[in-house]
């Protein structure tokens, strides 16, 4: 894209799989699996009921957790998703300007159910519907050529950890669509951040690749005073973010989070001793404070590092939680990170792949959420 939005591209083979894309979701009922800077998502046009309805079907997601839809221009965004008239809300536009395109999703009013354009199926019924523009070429190359808004969740089956190499989607959901376009490894590598400013004081629905210190640095007085929503809900409650409320980014194997435990070692090999795991096979996940697996006794049968900073954590996180879990381990032993910057996404994530949190010592046995 050069600076006033134009899209030009050099290579034909990505030329001519971009036009197989495009080919496929303008059909009703077509969706495909592409890549975003944050992780792959499964897109289909948020303008097609029968498209958004093979979303949920190819994931198994339940049709009460709303879509995001994604854009490739504002010009598309007001041409394709708005109604006549309807305009930005003011209080976004100094953080769109930020941080589009990019990994932010904001909440817009409706107005007008019978006028809108977007399929009732996108937003679940909710009277608002979430937008962003990613940022990653290939996503917006796919939304720019077809000129459709493509609803997209992350790629994986319903519950799995968020797909972040295009062989993630493979694994989960081969069978079930008829593409997937792959650019690589995904650069943020968790979903985006989901804010509300139609509300006062805003909320950040979803902790992601847009901290939120830099929506308070950056928003201006209004998003100075953005709560933060609270991370889950029970099966009955209404909530603002309904995907809040189910399980989520889970391997098959039990993941056990240990907060506060120095480098590891003593609470390691004690929460192995109380729980009789010595002949299981467990996977250590390290990033910034843990020892390495030389120090654990031999009970550790293989280890991976997230590396040390946010970026590079949350970069790496899903993979290594499907990869250790594809090398058939029984348990996965990871550390948590401060919650704050891009450790309060981070730790959402673990928080809720986690089914046994340990703190100081203390195990609190939770089940995934
Ligand atoms: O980075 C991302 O956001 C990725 C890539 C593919 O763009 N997409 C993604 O979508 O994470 P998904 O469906 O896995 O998560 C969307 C989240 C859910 O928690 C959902 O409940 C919330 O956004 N959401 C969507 N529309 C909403 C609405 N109208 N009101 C409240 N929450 C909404
Ligand atoms: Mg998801």
């Amino acid at each position: 894209f050069d600076d006033h939005g134009r899209l030009s591209i050099s290579d034909p083979d990505t030329e001519k799989a971009l036009r197989m894309a495009t080919e496929i979701i303008k059909k009703p009922g077509g969706v495909v699996g592409f890549p975003t800077e944050t992780v792959y998502g499964l897109g289909g046009s948020s303008l097609s009921t029968e498209s958004v309805k093979a979303i949920y079907a190819a994931k198994h997601r339940p049709a009460d957790n709303p879509l995001i839809s994604h854009i490739s221009s504002i010009d598309q965004l007001k041409r394709r998703l708005l109604i006549p008239g309807q305009k930005i809300p003011a209080v976004y536009e100094g953080l769109i300007e930020k941080f589009w395109p990019g990994p932010l999703t904001i909440i817009m009013p409706i107005e007008d159910e019978n006028k809108s354009p977007i399929s009732p199926c996108v937003r679940a019924n909710q009277p608002t519907f979430t937008v962003r523009m990613p940022v990653h070429p290939i996503a917006r190359a796919l939304i720019a050529m077809s000129d459709l808004p493509l609803a997209a969740p992350s790629a994986n089956a319903s519950t799995r950890p968020s797909p972040t190499l295009a062989s993630h989607v493979y694994h989960d959901l081969k069978g079930r669509i008829p593409l997937i376009l792959d650019g690589g490894a995904c650069d943020v590598g968790l979903e985006s951040t989901v804010i509300d400013g139609t509300v006062d004081p805003p909320m950040l629905l979803r902790p992601g690749g847009i901290p939120v210190e830099m929506i308070r640095k950056v928003g201006g007085p209004f998003w100075q005073k953005i709560v933060i929503a609270k991370k889950t809900a029970g099966k009955n409650e209404p909530v603002k973010t309904p995907g809040m409320k189910y399980k989520h980014y889970s391997p098959t194997a039990e993941v056990v989070l240990f907060l506060d435990c120095g480098d590891g070692v003593h609470s390691i090999k004690k929460y192995i001793k109380d729980h009789h795991l010595e002949a299981e096979k467990i996977g250590l996940l390290r990033s910034e404070y843990f020892a390495d697996s030389s120090k654990m006794s031999g009970l550790i049968s293989l280890e991976r590092d997230l590396g040390q900073t946010g970026l590079d954590i949350q970069k790496n996180m899903f993979a290594e939680l499907r990869e250790v879990d594809e090398l058939g381990v029984d348990y996965i032993f990871v550390e948590g990170v401060h919650e704050d910057h891009e450790g309060l996404a981070i730790m959402n994530r673990l928080t809720k792949a986690a089914s046994v949190v340990v703190k100081n010592d203390e195990v609190t046995v939770r089940g995934p959420q």
